[in-house]
């Protein structure tokens, strides 16, 4: 671990407490029974609190902190009906005693069901829009409140900028610490790569704090690789460079796999229901439908294909998503 770039390294950056940290590396010994391979920990970011937890409040102890030092009284941001995004902006800025506008995309399950239902009780303001260029609808709105007297704050979808990507740089300094103490060697970490501010995080962390040879793969969950590769890249080296490290990330680098994704984003496949039962029934540890499924689908076929060797331990980052699970009830049904 180089210990030169200790968590000090972000106290340039304003924080808030949002999260229950660290949160808990479980092992799965049922599950990596079950599948007949290496030895699996699952990081239960899942836990992180904040209206039922997810790797949204690690980013949003720090974009919560600039929206503050900013004088913010209302945050806006973005993302499809069932976006735990969403819903954990609306926890956060409820929490720092904030308003907060959701603007939302034409997406699956727009209804009083998981995540929407939440973000009706948090109270807020719910602003649907035909509009691709959601960042633009929140400028809009984001003038109007600025006319009414307000000062608004705008976070971009999944809070994936060089400001909430810090969340994840500094999840990989706990990580590490949590596998000093286990004295575990990891040769991979598997995760869900929605916007890209997570890999990102990790990305930056794993050059400040190691392990160097551990492979992060990321897997998206309905865009095509090309389209994240470039934004992850350019996330963590505006957050480096913020950091003043000269270190430059590059795509081709970077590994994320889109054959998990099935027709599109929020659309569960045999993989991805698969993945869900085998987490449930081996380990009752519930994934979501949207992201962790199909996540947990990329490292189920990593191991039955032997990417991934039985004398080996794996990571498993679970980050949240959990309430979706209610609005995708019928996915079950069918099953
Ligand atoms: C549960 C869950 N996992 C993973 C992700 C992907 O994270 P990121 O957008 O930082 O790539 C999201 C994004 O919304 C999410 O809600």
């Amino acid at each position: 671990m180089n210990t030169i770039f200790s968590p000090s390294l972000f106290s340039q950056f304003s924080r808030v407490p949002l999260a229950f940290l660290p949160t808990p590396l479980q092992p799965a010994p049922r599950l990596s029974a079950a599948l007949g391979g290496p030895r699996i920990l699952i990081k239960r970011d899942d836990m992180t609190g904040l209206a039922l937890g997810g790797n949204k409040t690690r980013k949003l102890e720090f974009l919560l902190a600039d929206a503050l030092k900013q004088g913010a009284d209302v945050i806006l941001t973005a993302g499809a009906p069932q976006s735990n995004h969403c819903r954990q902006t609306a926890a956060a800025a409820r929490q720092m005693g904030l308003d907060c506008v959701l603007v939302f995309t034409p997406g699956q399950h727009d209804e009083m069901q998981g995540n929407v239902l939440l973000d009706q009780i948090l109270g807020a303001r719910i602003v649907r829009t035909e509009r691709s260029d959601s960042m633009a609808v929140m400028q809009d709105l984001a003038d109007e409140l600025r006319q009414a007297g307000h000062t608004p704050y705008v976070i971009p979808v999944g809070g994936s900028n060089a400001i909430g990507t810090l969340g994840y740089a500094s999840a990989m300094h706990e990580l590490v610490g949590q596998l000093a103490a286990l004295d575990v060697a990891v040769s991979h970490l598997y995760f869900s790569s929605g916007s890209g501010g997570t890999h990102a995080g990790l990305l930056l962390g794993q050059h400040l704090f190691g392990p160097a040879n551990m492979r992060l793969v990321g897997v998206s969950p309905g865009s095509k690789s090309e389209a994240i590769l470039d934004k992850i890249a350019t996330i963590s080296n505006e957050a480096a460079q913020n950091l003043g490290e000269k270190t430059r990330f590059l795509s081709q680098n970077i590994t994320v796999y889109d054959q998990f994704v099935g027709p599109r984003y929020g659309i569960s496949t045999p993989q991805s229901l698969e993945a869900i039962s085998l987490f449930a029934e081996n380990e009752g540890i519930l994934l979501d439908p949207v992201y962790t499924a199909k996540a947990a689908a990329g490292l189920i076929q990593d191991i039955r294909t032997g990417v991934i060797r039985e004398n080996e331990t794996v990571i498993f980052l679970h980050t949240g998503g959990n309430p979706a699970l209610f609005a995708y009830r019928n996915d079950w049904a069918k099953a």
